[in-house]
Formats: C-alpha cells, sequence, structure tokens
C-alpha cells in the first residue's frame, strides 16, 4: 500500500519520518503556516533530526547546530548546484546556468566573489553613497520641502530610497550629457516604474520556486518581461558607471554563452532580483526596530555622529557629500549589531542541499542516520535564532545583542555551555552563502547613518507593535511585514 500512495516508511537507520495527512503535499501546509512552529514541535517529538515529506519531496531537517557542520561543509555526498540553478531559470525563465546543460561555461560562482567582494566592494560602495544621497535628498528634482515633516510608511520609503540607489549602483545612469530636471525626473520615472516591476514580479516569487508556471500569473509574468526589457545588453550597453559585476556578466553572457538577447537579460532580472529582494525587507526592518527603540537611535546616532566627525566632515544637506570609507564601515559595531539584530528577528531562509548518492550523515552526538539518493536536507537557522538557550527571551528586540562589554562585535554565543561556530545565518551558509553579504551590509550602514545625519524621525505611533511576518515567503531569505508602519522625517537643522 505504501509504494501506490507514495509514502515513505522509515527503514532501520534513517531519521524519524512524518509523511503528513495530505498525499503528496504531505506536511506542506502545516509547513507553510508556520514553519518555526512547525519544525519546533516535531524537534520536540523527535530530536536531533527528522524527515518531513514536503510537496512530494523527502526533507530530513537537521536541527542541532553543533551538526550543521555535516551538512555545510562541501562533502563529496552533497550537492548545492542543483537547487539553485534550477530555482533560478524557472523563476526568471533563463536557460540553465549549470555549465554542464552546456549553455554556458561562465563559473557563476567566481564572477560573484570577483565583482561583490575584496577590491570591488570599495567602488561599489563609494557609488551606493553617492545615490543615497541623492535619492534621499532629491536633489536636482522637484523637492517637496524636506525641512517641514513628510509621513510615509517605513516601508514605502525604504523600498523607494534601497531600491533606487541600489539600482542605479548595479545597472548604472543612462548615458546622457542632459542633466536638466525634465531629464532627471524621466529617469527617476524609470527607476520607479521598476520598482512597481519588481514589485509585482516579487509577490508571486515563492509561487515559482513552488513549481508554479509563472504564465499563470499574467501581470508578474509581464512585470518581469518588462524589467527584462530594460536589460537587453543593447540597452545597458547606453548607461554609465555599470557595477564590475554587471559588466563582467554581460561580457560573459555574450563570449560563453549560447543564450539569446532575452535569455541574458533575463540573467540580469536574476541580478537585480537577488540584490534587493532580501536587502529590502532588512532595510525596513532595521529602520523600524531602531526608531521604536530610543536607546538604539542614541546609541547609533553617537557612533554615525562620531565617525563623521572624526573624518572631518560636516554634514550639510545643501551639499551633500559625505563619505564612508570601507574602514569607517567596519568599525560601526552599533549599526552592526542593530542589522543584526533585526535580521535574526526576520530572516527565514531555507539551507538546502540535495544527495548526491546513499550514504551516512554523521552528527555530533556520535549518531549517523542513512541518507537517499535524491533527498533534501534543510537547515532552517530561525531555529538557532529564536532558541531561547542561545538569545535569551529570543522574541524581544534588543538592540545591543551582538555588542560585548566592550562595546566591540561579540562572536561568543553559547548552547548548554558549549560555543556554537554557528549562531547567525541570515545570509546562509557554506558555499552558497551569499556573496553580497559585505555589501548588503555596508549599504543599509550607509542608510542608517545618512538618516540619522540628515534626519530627525519618528513614529506617528510611538508604542505601534511590530507588525508580523508574512510567513508565506519563509524559506526564501528576509521576510516581509504584512503591513506598514507609518512614521515622519524632517531634515535636522544644521
Ligand atoms: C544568495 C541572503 C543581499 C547577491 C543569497 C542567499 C541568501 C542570501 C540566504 C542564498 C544562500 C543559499 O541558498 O544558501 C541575502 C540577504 C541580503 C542579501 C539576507 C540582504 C540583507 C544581497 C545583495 C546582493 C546579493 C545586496 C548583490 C548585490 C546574491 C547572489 C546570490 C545570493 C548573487 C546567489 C549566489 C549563488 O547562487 O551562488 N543571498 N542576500 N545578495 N545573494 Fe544575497
Amino acid at each position: 500500500l505504501w509504494l501506490i500512495t507514495g509514502i515513505r516508511r522509515r527503514q532501520p537507520g534513517e531519521p524519524p519520518v512524518e509523511n503528513g495527512w495530505i498525499p503528496y503535499l504531505g506536511c506542506a501546509l502545516q509547513f507553510g503556516a508556520n514553519p518555526l512552529e512547525f519544525l519546533q514541535s516535531r524537534q520536540k517529538k523527535h530530536g536531533h533530526i527528522f524527515t518531513c515529506k514536503i510537496a512530494g519531496q523527502y526533507v530530513h531537517f537537521l536541527c542541532d547546530p553543533f551538526s550543521y557542520h555535516a551538512v555545510i561543509r562541501q562533502g563529496r555526498h552533497l550537492d548545492w548546484k542543483k537547487f539553485h540553478f534550477d530555482a533560478s531559470a524557472k523563476a526568471f525563465g533563463h536557460e540553465s546556468m549549470d555549465p554542464s546543460h552546456g549553455y554556458t561555461t561562465e563559473n557563476l560562482h567566481q564572477t560573484f566573489l570577483k565583482t561583490l567582494q575584496g577590491e570591488a566592494l570599495s567602488p561599489l560602495i563609494e557609488t551606493m553613497m553617492e545615490n543615497l544621497q541623492s535619492t534621499m535628498l532629491q536633489s536636482g528634482v522637484l523637492k517637496p520641502k524636506l525641512s517641514e515633516w513628510q509621513s510615509d510608511g517605513i516601508f514605502a520609503f525604504c523600498y523607494k530610497i534601497m531600491f533606487e540607489a541600489g539600482y542605479l549602483t548595479l545597472f548604472g545612469k543612462e548615458l546622457d550629457g542632459d542633466q536638466s530636471i525634465a531629464r532627471q525626473q524621466a529617469q527617476k520615472a524609470l527607476v520607479l516604474n521598476a520598482l512597481e516591476n519588481f514589485k509585482e514580479f516579487d509577490k508571486i516569487f515563492p509561487a515559482l520556486i513552488a513549481g508554479l508556471p509563472i504564465h499563470v500569473f499574467k501581470s508578474a509574468y509581464s512585470a518581469r518581461e518588462n524589467l527584462a526589457k530594460t536589460m537587453l545588453h543593447e540597452n545597458l550597453s547606453k548607461r554609465a558607471n555599470v557595477s564590475d559585476l554587471i559588466c563582467l556578466r554581460m561580457l560573459l553572457n555574450d563570449t560563453l554563452s549560447t543564450f539569446n538577447e532575452l535569455s541574458k537579460a533575463r540573467t540580469h532580472v536574476a541580478m537585480l532580483w537577488a540584490s534587493q529582494a532580501n536587502t529590502l525587507p532588512a532595510t525596513f526592518w532595521t529602520l523600524f526596530y531602531m526608531i521604536r527603540c530610543p536607546e538604539a537611535m542614541k546609541a547609533a546616532s553617537k557612533e554615525v555622529m562620531r565617525t563623521f566627525e572624526s573624518s572631518y566632515q560636516k554634514v550639510d544637506p545643501l551639499n551633500s557629500r559625505l563619505v564612508l570609507t570601507r574602514e569607517q564601515l567596519d568599525n560601526m559595531p552599533v549599526l552592526d549589531s542593530i542589522i543584526k539584530e533585526a535580521m535574526r528577528l526576520s530572516s527565514a531562509s531555507l539551507n538546502v542541499r540535495i544527495a548526491k548518492s546513499d550514504f551516512l550523515l554523521h552528527l555530533d552526538n556520535n549518531e549517523s542516520y542513512h541518507i537517499r539518493k535524491d533527498d533534501v536536507i534543510a537547515l532552517y537557522p530561525p531555529m538557532i535564532h529564536f532558541d531561547p538557550e542561545i538569545y535569551e527571551d529570543p522574541l524581544t528586540y534588543k538592540y545591543d545583542r551582538y555588542l560585548d562589554e566592550n562595546g566591540q562585535e561579540k562572536t561568543s554565543f553559547y548552547r548548554k555551555g558549549r560555543k556554537l561556530r554557528y549562531y547567525y545565518m541570515p545570509f546562509g551558509s557554506g558555499v552558497t552563502k551569499c556573496p553580497g553579504r559585505f555589501f548588503a551590509v555596508h549599504e543599509i550602514k550607509q542608510f542608517l547613518s545618512l538618516l540619522l545625519a540628515y534626519f530627525e524621525m519618528e513614529l506617528l505611533d510611538p508604542d505601534v507593535k511590530e507588525p508580523p511576518l508574512d510567513q508565506s515567503r519563509a524559506g526564501l531569505g528576509v521576510l516581509q511585514p504584512t503591513y506598514d508602519v507609518d512614521f515622519r522625517y524632517r531634515l535636522k537643522s544644521h
């Protein structure tokens, strides 16, 4: 019978199995409703590892952080490429980027490391700082009176500012000597249009990853294709100050792949999505929690002012040329802790590997489990981020959680008296760890620094509760709030 219904029986040496109530879907609905609650309840029942059937796939959830290294280190039995390449091709509509499929010989991993880390980071940060300032202070374009209170949703505000600045930083500006107000407004309209398309497409991203075809979603499909049109190589090549990432990807698309022009453009849409989809909600949570916590605001402002003063920079919105070097950004432990704490509370990325063959997975407690070929092994970092044995009062926001007694970055976290190697994982792990993580944290620090330097900010309702997380995106990264929260801001008088 179990062969007919597709239900797996636990074999000796395998982790305990939860087949769920529904054939094929298995535990998908319970998991989807609230993954953290579901996994915590199963962990209580089964211990360090258990298997759930989710939408036809058997997924082994490993819950013991001391055993994480068994999955994170690149073992010969585990494959990470299959999931990544498949997911990207499915969502963005380009042909496979897996070199073994024959459409390209580009080593994407190398491309990312070369253009987002090391020496590539400083120019990225520099451009981002300029773009953030001109976006935030609306220089050139019809200015609202920023010296008077402006009200907005924090989510809407973060999306507008960070998307525009991030988009221009990666994809450059239109190559056009004409700097008239009309021209600038047209450029701005183009970016805001891209933001609308991005949001329309991003809404259905979880459905695409779950396997639904994009044609079911007409407006999201046209949103994605509109974005792709703006990223055809003939259009990108008319832009100035395009980032190393996009320049190199264009070159490698042209020289190493057999993609047609539309497919090439769709690979750039994938880059846009990767660079924004997590950064935008992460910026929202960081700003929201910071504004709501007076001690956090105070400590952050102090750090920001100290940083600008120590490099003799004057904050002047009429001459907005503040600079933060990589070194300065690396030396802002308060902002660092504020960002980490917001992401601890809001990130929910599933770290996934696929078994290339039957093998024995060795856990930290000396137990070993048989894993079958093609099964998925998953780590769900919120299990650590909300573990009360690691983080006291895990549901409470504490802006200084990641500061030690000297006010520097805290890196010692313990569980049952043992020091943890993995205690904070919003960027994934091992080979699939986000290659843009340094840029991401730097750009959020820049955003906060500029806001704190130029503006006064306050919540319209100082006692507002945090909006619940939208769990429909659980597994994919930083979760969005289910609704926006209003605040107001105005230029400080300097
Ligand atoms: C992949 C998180 C910002 C570029 C990932 C992954 C996570 C992640 C969890 C997948 C790792 C895995 O599957 O194990 C985040 C978060 C961000 C952020 C939380 C912001 C707060 C950025 C930015 C960029 C970027 C700003 C680029 C400018 C990428 C790329 C990949 C990726 C290219 C795919 C890597 C690959 O497939 O090898 N990110 N990311 N990310 N991220 Fe980020």
